[in-house]
């Protein structure tokens, strides 16, 4: 432990916790089946680093490795009961068949803990998601009354499934861009736009209000505009309660956080790049809509812009012509295939160019990261923890901090920051990599 560190002391993860997604669809379903199967023997958690990744404690030297799962008090998968809210009643058997993500045996051989997972009905609004509707969708006179809903299905959903605890992973589509307006810039403000029904508030600040309310933590799986604005972070030091953002960093941009510091690392300058997917689900199909397509395109450009800095850099970076496109293509369905073009300069300026060709499997990436936010999140709460959880920031492509911070994009200083404050919360000294000791050298209070 180092010396200044308070030793901090968290709830043991007993009992059951809900983990509630908006969103019944591709990822959610491609989750909860995953958890099904790893619960019954059929597959490995692969990918998820709650359940399978180890972390270094003490000195190298001490070769002490421990699992995260064993180091930190997790929820125990047999312990997760899961539920959600869609626009569609499909249950989660139903939606995994509909997403075609997973095989049909594997569908089948999870047909009773799928099928038994019913969607609430949901909040929704034709204004933010313009390509698709559905029936299962809430009336209420006001924005207020369909959060009063909410809370209410949150609190029954308890009840009804003897629960003590719930976390919340935004799963449902992407919303039309909506940059915070003066409603939401204060509790007061927003509470009085949800009583006036604003038209600013989108259906996932209202998710988000909810869940908050009831003191559920709260993870933005999208690049919808929500745990961003100020009142619902107001809300949630308020109400003591976690909340992290933004978009789940899984195909192109996990690798581009992988990519881009190690170009800018070896002081290599762009001149472009160039980004291009071809998507065939429903989430490309709701991305096709120019307004939502803007949030994504917003949350994934931030990434370069804030890696290469041109006014840290401006010989390396101050011209880079970065290009996102997505393009909705049915015959691929979730198999999205994902193209980069990066020219890069070296030594005396002369051009070179990088190409990837990513054939990854959406929901695949991001089942398990569902997994971890909504473990990690809870466990943040049994710790105390409370507003933005920056240490989070390894899940995402567009990491919310707190105002006047930069994010940290890189992939594995994002892992520093959360290994390390997975060692903090169990009083364990802090690694900072220097390794002098090793080589005779005197670190003092650095040790
Ligand atoms: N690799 C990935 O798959 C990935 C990566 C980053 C972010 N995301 C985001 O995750 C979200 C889910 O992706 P998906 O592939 O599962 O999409 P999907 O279209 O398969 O599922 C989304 C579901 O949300 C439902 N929905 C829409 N509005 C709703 C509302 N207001 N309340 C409740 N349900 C609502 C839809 O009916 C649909 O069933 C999207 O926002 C997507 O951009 C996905």
């Amino acid at each position: 432990m180092s010396p200044n560190q308070k030793p901090l002391t968290i709830a043991p993860a007993t009992g059951k916790l809900a983990i509630l997604t908006p969103g019944l669809g591709a990822v959610a379903t491609t989750f909860i089946a995953g958890v099904e199967a790893v619960k019954r023997g059929m597959a490995k958690p692969i990918g998820s680093y709650t359940q399978m990744g180890q972390i270094r404690l003490g000195k190298r030297s001490e070769k002490r490795m421990k699992k995260v799962n064993e180091l930190v008090p997790l929820a125990n998968l047999n312990d997760v009961v899961f539920g959600g809210w869609d626009i569609f009643s499909e249950n989660a058997y139903e939606a995994a068949k509909h997403a075609q993500v997973l095989d049909k045996d594997t569908i089948e051989a999870l047909k009773e803990p799928l099928s038994k997972i019913k969607p609430m009905s949901a909040v929704f609004d034709k204004n933010f998601i313009k390509r698709i509707d559905g029936p299962n969708v809430k009336t209420g006179k006001t924005k207020m009354d369909l959060a009063e809903q909410l809370r209410a299905d949150i609190r029954n959903f308890l009840k009804d499934n003897g629960c003590n605890r719930a976390v919340m992973v935004w799963c449902a589509s992407t919303e039309v861009y909506t940059p915070p307006t003066p409603v939401q810039a204060t509790l007061k403000s927003f509470e009085e736009g949800l009583r006036n029904n604003d038209p600013s508030i989108p259906p996932s600040q209202i998710y988000t209000y909810a869940a908050l309310k009831e003191r559920v933590p709260y993870a933005n799986g999208s690049p919808n505009i929500s745990v961003e604005v100020a009142a619902l972070q107001e809300l949630a030091l308020e109400m003591a309660t976690p909340i992290c953002g933004s978009d789940f960093k899984t195909g192109q941009t996990l690798l581009k956080t992988v990519i881009a510091p190690g170009l800018r690392n070896r002081q290599l300058g762009v001149a472009g790049w160039y980004s291009t997917n071809i998507l065939g689900n429903r989430d490309g199909e709701v991305l096709d809509d120019p307004g939502s397509f803007k949030s994504k395109e917003v949350s994934k450009s931030g990434v370069l812009s804030d890696i290469f800095s041109a006014e840290q850099y401006p010989d390396l970076y101050s011209d880079i012509h970065h290009v996102v496109r997505i393009n909705y293509y049915p015959p691929r369905g979730d198999n999205k295939e994902g193209w980069d073009n990066i020219d890069i300069f070296g030594w005396m300026g002369y051009p070179m160019q990088i190409k990837v060709n990513f054939l990854c499997r959406d929901s695949i990436l991001a089942a398990p990261i569902v997994l971890d936010l909504a473990l990690f999140m809870d466990l943040a709460s049994r710790a105390g923890m409370r507003g933005i959880q920056e240490w989070l920031s390894f899940y995402f492509k567009a990491p919310v901090v707190k105002q006047g911070l930069s994010p940290e994009h890189d992939l594995s200083v994002q892992l520093i920051k959360l290994e390390n404050t997975l060692r903090f919360f169990t009083n364990e000294e802090l690694i900072n990599h220097l390794g002098l000791t090793h080589y005779g050298v005197d670190e003092g209070e650095n040790a």
